[in-house]
């Protein structure tokens, strides 16, 4: 059966993801959006990536700055997820919410179930998107349960 763009989306919104704010900030412009395209890579060295959208502030801000952060969401978070993806006041989506900065100086958003700060090593020009390869520099982890993504709806695993 051809891909046409309806059968693209039903089919990947078919692969179950956790949910990631993924984070930039270049000079005095941070701004940061809901991600589900992020997957670890390596050990050794540390690498993840994550797929931005060429149209995406986010993505202007990570090609500028060659850093990003990636927040992990915890079970809960649906209502931040939705707020980063929106793009309805894309530009305030940071207000009100106690961020701390990273080792890239990449705000890392509260209440995450884990957090990495990434450099990115290698940019790949993939249609719509471009994958960012991107070392860890640092990262922590804490305990409780994922946010979770299945076609368009919010879950967790139990
Ligand atoms: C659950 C979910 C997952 C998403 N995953 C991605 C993704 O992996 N990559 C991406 O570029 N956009 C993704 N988006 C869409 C962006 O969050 C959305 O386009 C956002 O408004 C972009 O913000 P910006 O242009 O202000 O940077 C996702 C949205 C949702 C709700």
């Amino acid at each position: 059966m051809p891909v046409d763009a309806e059968g693209f989306k039903r089919v990947a919104a078919s692969w179950a993801t956790g949910v990631t704010i993924v984070t930039s900030r270049s000079g005095d412009r941070q701004q940061g959006m809901t991600v589900s395209a992020f997957s670890e890579v390596s050990l050794d060295p540390p690498l993840f990536l994550v797929c931005a959208d060429k149209s995406s502030i986010t993505n202007e801000l990570i090609a500028e700055s060659g850093v990003f952060s990636v927040s992990i969401l915890a079970r809960g978070q649906e209502d931040l997820s939705n707020r980063f993806a929106s793009k309805r006041e894309e530009h305030r989506r940071f207000e009100g919410l106690d961020c701390t900065d990273g080792a890239t100086g990449c705000p890392r958003v509260p209440g995450a179930l884990a957090w990495i700060d990434c450099s990115v090593t290698r940019a790949v020009d993939a249609g719509d998107h471009v994958i960012y390869l991107a070392r860890a520099e640092e990262a922590a982890a804490v305990d409780g349960e994922p946010l979770l993504y299945f076609r368009q709806a919010y879950g967790g695993l139990s």
